[in-house]
């Protein structure tokens, strides 16, 4: 399965204010229009799952269920191997299907409060949780499409792995310290895009890019 990426960046390429900040603490700063909100679930929903890595979890304690819409049935995705998301996080509050990528090494109790949530625990191998499994559990239990709502490490390692398909690029009208979280974090070889659309909701932008063939 391809993943589409989904992220809000300041030009200059920085998704959260600070590290280990929660990126939603810039919505008091920009205060953006209704349109950017529902530009942003509108693209959830053209998918049948989200996901988010474990540290946006972490920081912004997200619901990631505000897209829900009659007739579509949100469902959300991490993966988290250690079992750091604590008990009384939102993502673990029953409300939506919810997917968690472990490992053999994932702690039973951990495995436990999954089970006790509900939660599907999604197997990825037994070092490194290894995306390529993550992905396939998805596939095997129903979600033939996913978007990736970051973090940077996350998406870098969609984008070094081959999964990334497009990405939803929502270009905030902010300038951020370039010492926090990268949309795409750590290095790499240059990746030629092509845009597909753009639109503009109030001074932002919303840009669609896929790969350029040129880039396998
Ligand atoms: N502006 C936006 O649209 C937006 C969207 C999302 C997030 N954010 C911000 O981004 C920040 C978090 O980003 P982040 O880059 O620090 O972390 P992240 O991508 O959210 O999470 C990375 C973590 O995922 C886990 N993981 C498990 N398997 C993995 C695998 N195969 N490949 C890669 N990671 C794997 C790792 O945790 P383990 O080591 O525990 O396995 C890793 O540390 C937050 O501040 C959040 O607010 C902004």
């Amino acid at each position: 399965m391809r993943v589409d990426i989904l992220t809000a960046s300041s030009i200059n390429g920085i998704i959260t204010p600070g590290r280990g900040v929660c990126s939603h603490d810039l919505v008091p700063v920009l205060n953006p229009p209704r349109e950017l909100w529902e530009a942003k679930y509108e693209v959830r929903r053209r998918h049948d799952a989200v996901l988010v890595g474990s540290n946006t979890v972490l920081s912004n304690d997200p619901t990631m269920s505000s897209h829900a819409a009659p007739g579509y049935e949100v469902v959300r995705a991490t993966i988290d191997s250690a079992g750091r998301i604590p008990p009384g996080f939102r993502f673990f509050d029953g409300s939506v299907r919810t997917l968690v990528g472990v490992t053999d090494s994932t702690p039973d109790f951990y495995r436990r409060l999954l089970e006790e949530r509900g939660v599907e625990a999604v197997p990825c191998g037994s070092g490194r949780p290894e995306l390529s499994l993550f992905l396939a559990g998805l596939e095997e239990r129903g979600v033939r499409t996913a978007v990736c709502e970051g973090g940077g490490i996350l998406n870098r390692a969609l984008l070094d792995q081959g999964f990334l398909g497009r990405i939803y690029l929502l270009l905030l009208e902010v300038i951020l310290d370039a010492g926090s979280v990268n949309l795409f974090e750590g290095p790499g070889a240059p990746v030629p895009l092509r845009l597909e659309a753009l639109e503009r909701i109030g001074e932002s932008v919303l840009l669609t890019y896929a790969k350029s063939t040129s880039s396998g």
